[in-house]
């Protein structure tokens, strides 16, 4: 069996078409590493702990490797070790020493990704189209880019700003909590009832952090905010380098973890915003280095320690497109802690972009937490002051650096024009330096319209924004401005009016002082009125291929304020479901603090945020709602769910496909209230999307935008094995739910719809009353066969050229040849779908087999350019650390099939659960297969061999449907390539 894991050669060729490559196995996984798990937890005859002993029978075979993390701080959880071996030692080898149970490549982790907003400025104007344009989505360049300081707001101010320390902030300090995003989600209520999050530990699992912001305490250690932790990495990390650990997770390289740090923990501030659980216990692990990398034996190293370190609530914002469940270390550690008792939230992921079926993974687990994220709907919004009229609200991190009164200038008051500010302003424009300057967004970048407002003068801007995008936080980089604040179109045209009516007289001042509260006596612009409630764009879909539902549940993760390190000004405002993870985190905190005594599980918890969450709408006031495979159970509740006295098992219905239908399903209720109660049923539909955009047989590629089927609010016909239940108070009893898939037209089935809802359950007390709960718990179910779902890409959507081929430089491959055995001859192939068994084996050209592909798809010589070029440069090192993957060989290696009348002469390569490829959010491009054959394969019986020369073969390509039977030929797709030959 054969790797290929360096494909760096490749990228080093002189092929322009090859530069740039996302060839998934060279980026995703640390070359010639392996986690090696044992089979057994007790000591071995010899009197060594197992660990030690496979590890020096792993020498004795002389394979003379690097201990790279060993895992035994909870031997039950993963007993192993992860290592690095010498250039040529194979997962094969590695699985051939007794008492090695399990071998897994090391993956690389992608950076944390913080999504810059669509219309975010970009120095390069060419890019405006992308950048300012508000009929243009939040890309997939963007989502992929760096946190950055233009996320940030970096004008300085008083830091000062902590009102109390941690060591003497009274439960008091939290009462009075107006911050958006609590309000959302009723956490206010539970911190002015006093409901902090005290007495329980959480372990965030991150870039490290910057405690020295006393927004965060100010200080490490026991008493302070941040009061426990470890970094695991230290600044340099590479994946490949040893990690240099210390006790200190303090870190500035960026302000991912500590923006984390701050949703849970800032205590109380000049700006009046707090965390979600502050008075919990609350630590930071860092796993991720200064150029943003981590590794996957990192994470299982640190998830082990916080658990070891008793959290009861670990947050994790990381990870990427697998498709699968338990198909990485991590998540199989993530189900073993949860069975533990530790509570583990996950970001969904930010791949909105891919489309459905992009579960990410570590989010993607079977009893963990995964978050997607929503709008806020109350904005972080400071306070104008109008002279004689009522004042609105601007948007800005902190107070606008502005000390005075300015008259208002617009740029124009034709608000239904596009281009406001794009050209230099006319020579009519008067000194702009006393005024606040009002520009409408769209067309070109805000770097030019800051630099034409600058050049006549102005020092101060609000930018308003068009219709349906919110104005991300703005800054002034290095525009020479002094200070720049956002407006919602709806405060701007208020403006707008008020300057029309007497702009002598309209005079505007910028206060210090706190946030505007959120809520129905909310200032103009502090709602969001176009989006607020929303799931965000970049929010990422599941379901897992085994239809099993993620996200969990929906938290705030869009224009969240919160702190950053202190060079970085101390506030800032970020977007991703990085925060929505760190959300759920503390929610899930508060819930235990609240309810101590009743020792609630983490699926009890989980059960309790998703059954009791507010369904999210697909426009602002619609009632039509999201799909569940978006949503999860809606935005949670936080009050709702700490109050709520009815446990409701399982937390989801998954449906499965229309050959694997789930029709019948128990639901189990136990009543945790003083008095008797009495149930009732109901349910409700979600929106229906379509997979695809036309047919799953002609488009091949999942929709990246899906949209509803033509019966758009269509859910299963839910049928209940009783009207209604009694349950005495301490008692649970169980009954049966009946799904039957909606009607749908033969063109919406062709689109493998994913059509959900809401089962609806209603308690009151048995004996009367006005006191009533309601649940719901969300289903979804596939009106397709999952087997019919297309596996190999055969389109030229991604690269140009139609795949599979094989190609030599530029060239493809459409009839004979002879090459040398150099590994210039590449075989390219991408998956369109998840395949749990993928092989790629060396046969006879005059073979007798015909492939479900054509062996020549493309023209002759035809001349390969990557579509996306522009948008897909070259990897920059950092990252090269790069998504969970699915890659068990496991499953294929351990039954490997026998194909009865394919005689092959080896394996070039070959995989198990592997994950569908990127399209468009991979560092900001698609990710294929580009794997060069040198004539290296693997026999039969596990050795290595040549191709010879002057013989023509072929190679053949097969994937597994995803619920194919892997003995069953027919249930493959496959391409058998064109024939070839290698000269001497
Ligand atoms: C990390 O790299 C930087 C820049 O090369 C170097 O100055 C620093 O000493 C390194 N730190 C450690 C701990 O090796
Ligand atoms: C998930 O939790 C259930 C209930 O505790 C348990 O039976 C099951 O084995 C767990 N699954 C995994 C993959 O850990």
């Amino acid at each position: 069996m054969q790797l290929l894991l360096p494909l760096l050669l490749l990228a080093a060729s002189a092929s322009a078409f090859n530069q740039g490559g996302t060839s998934k196995t060279e980026l995703k996984v640390v070359p010639n590493s392996f986690f090696v798990q044992t089979s057994g937890t007790a000591l071995t005859k010899r009197g060594l702990n197992p660990v030690t002993a496979i590890l020096s029978d792993i020498k004795s075979k002389g394979i003379d490797y690097t201990l790279r993390q060993q895992f035994q701080s909870l031997p039950a959880a993963f007993h192993g070790a992860s290592i690095t071996v010498p250039d040529g030692t194979t997962a094969d080898d590695l699985l051939a020493i007794d008492g090695v149970q399990a071998v897994w490549p090391v993956q690389f982790l992608r950076k944390p990704v913080v999504p810059l907003a669509g219309d975010e400025p970009a120095s390069d104007s060419t890019n405006s189209a992308l950048q300012s344009n508000p009929s243009i989505k939040t890309t997939a360049s963007s989502l992929l880019t760096n946190p950055d300081t233009r996320n940030i707001s970096v004008f300085r101010r008083d830091l000062n700003d902590v009102l109390e320390r941690r060591a003497t902030i009274p439960p008091s300090s939290y009462t009075g909590d107006v911050f958006g995003p609590h309000v959302q989600t009723s956490v206010d209520k539970a911190h002015n009832s006093g409901l902090l999050g005290k007495g329980v530990k959480i372990g965030i699992l991150d870039e490290g952090v910057d405690y020295t912001n006393p927004l965060l305490g100010g200080c490490f250690g026991s008493g302070c905010q941040i009061s426990f932790g470890y970094d695991f990495v230290g600044d340099n990390y590479t994946g490949e380098n040893t990690p240099i650990a210390d006790t200190d997770p303090y870190s500035t390289c960026s302000d991912h973890g500590t923006f984390i740090s701050g949703v849970i923990g800032a205590v109380p501030n000049v700006y009046g915003f707090t965390g979600v659980a502050p008075a919990a216990t609350i630590g930071m692990y860092r796993i991720t280095s200064c150029p943003g990398v981590t590794t996957e034996d990192v994470l299982v190293k640190a998830l082990l320690q916080a658990a070891n370190d008793g959290c009861n609530v670990i947050s994790i914002s990381l990870g990427g497109g697998v498709g699968w469940l338990a198909v990485t270390p991590a998540q199989i550690v993530i189900d073993y802690l949860v069975g533990q008792g530790v509570h583990v939230i996950v970001a969904t992921g930010n791949d909105g972009v891919e489309g459905p079926f992009f579960a990410e993974a570590p989010a993607s687990t079977v009893n963990g937490t995964s978050v997607n994220a929503a709008e806020l709907t109350y904005l972080p919004t400071y306070q104008a002051n109008l002279l004689n009229r009522d004042p609105i609200a601007y948007m800005s991190p902190k107070p606008l650096n502005a000390p005075g009164a300015y008259n208002i200038y617009f740029t124009s008051t034709d608000s239904s024009i596009t281009n406001d500010a794009c050209s230099p302003l006319p020579s009519s424009t008067p000194d702009l330096s006393t005024r606040a300057v009002v520009v409408q967004r769209g067309t070109c970048t805000f770097d030019t319209k800051y630099a034409n407002v600058v050049a006549a003068g102005g020092k101060v801007v609000l930018m308003y924004n068009t219709d349906d995008y919110m104005l991300p936080q703005l800054n002034v980089g290095s525009s020479g401005l002094q200070a720049v604040g956002g407006l919602t179109r709806e405060a701007g045209l208020q403006l707008l009016a008020y300057y029309a009516v007497n702009s002598r007289s309209l005079r505007i001042s910028f206060p210090s002082g706190p946030l505007s509260p959120a809520g129905p006596t909310a200032l103009t612009g502090t709602a969001d009125k176009t989006k607020g409630g929303l799931m965000s764009s970049f929010s990422g879909y599941g379901p897992t291929n085994e239809l099993y539902g993620q996200p969990s549940y929906t938290a705030p993760g869009a224009n969240i304020l919160s702190t950053v390190s202190l060079a970085s000004g101390g506030v800032g405002i970020m977007r991703g479901t990085s925060f929505a993870a760190p959300f759920g985190a503390g929610a899930t905190a508060l819930i235990l603090s609240a309810r101590s005594s009743e020792n609630l599980s983490p699926l009890e918890v989980r059960s309790l945020l998703t059954t009791t969450a507010s369904w999210v709408p697909v426009t602002v006031g619609s009632s039509t709602y999201e799909t569940v495979i978006l949503q999860g159970g809606g935005m949670i509740n936080v009050s709702k769910a700490i109050a709520a006295k009815t446990l409701i098992s399982p937390y989801q219905f998954f449906l499965n496909d229309t050959k694997y239908l789930n029709s019948l399903q128990k639901l189990t209720i136990t009543n945790r209230n003083s008095v008797s109660m009495k149930y009732t049923f109901n349910s409700t539909a979600a929106q229906a999307i379509g997979t695809y955009d036309g047919s799953a047989s002609s488009d091949v590629l999942v929709s990246t935008d899906p949209t509803a089927v033509s019966a758009a609010s269509v859910g299963a016909k839910v049928t209940f094995s009783t009207s209604y239940l009694t349950i005495p108070a301490g008692q649970s009893k169980t009954m049966q739910v009946g799904f039957a898939p909606p009607y749908l037209t033969t063109a919406d089935i062709a689109r493998f719809p994913i059509y959900s809802g809401f089962v609806g359950v209603v308690g009151t007390p048995s004996t009367g009353g006005a006191a009533t709960e309601a649940y719901s718990v969300p289903y979804f179910g596939v009106a397709a066969n999952m087997i019919d779902m297309p596996i190999l890409d055969t389109t030229d959507v991604a690269l140009g050229p139609r795949y599979p081929f094989l190609a030599v430089g530029e060239d493809i491959l459409t009839g004979t040849g002879s090459y040398a055995r150099d590994g210039n001859l590449v075989i390219y192939f991408r998956l369109a779908g998840g395949t749990r068994r993928l092989y790629l084996d060396l046969v006879n050209a005059n073979i007798d087999f015909t492939g479900t592909v054509p062996s020549v798809t493309n023209g002759r010589r035809v001349r390969m350019a990557r579509r996306s070029a522009s948008a897909s440069p070259a990897p920059s090192p950092e990252m090269a650390a790069s998504a969970f993957e699915s890659w068990s060989h496991l499953e294929a290696r351990a039954n490997p099939v026998k194909f009865s009348d394919v005689p092959t002469i080896g394996s070039i390569y070959s995989t198990g659960l592997a994950a569908r490829d990127y399209l468009l959010n991979f560092d900001g491009g698609f990710t294929d297969y580009e794997l060069p054959f040198d004539g290296t394969y693997t026999t039969s019986t596990g050795g290595s061999a040549q191709a010879s020369t002057g013989v023509s073969y072929r190679v053949l390509l097969r994937a597994l449907k995803i619920t194919g039977n892997p003995t069953n030929e027919d249930q493959y797709e496959s391409w058998l390539s064109p024939p070839f030959s290698f000269t001497s």
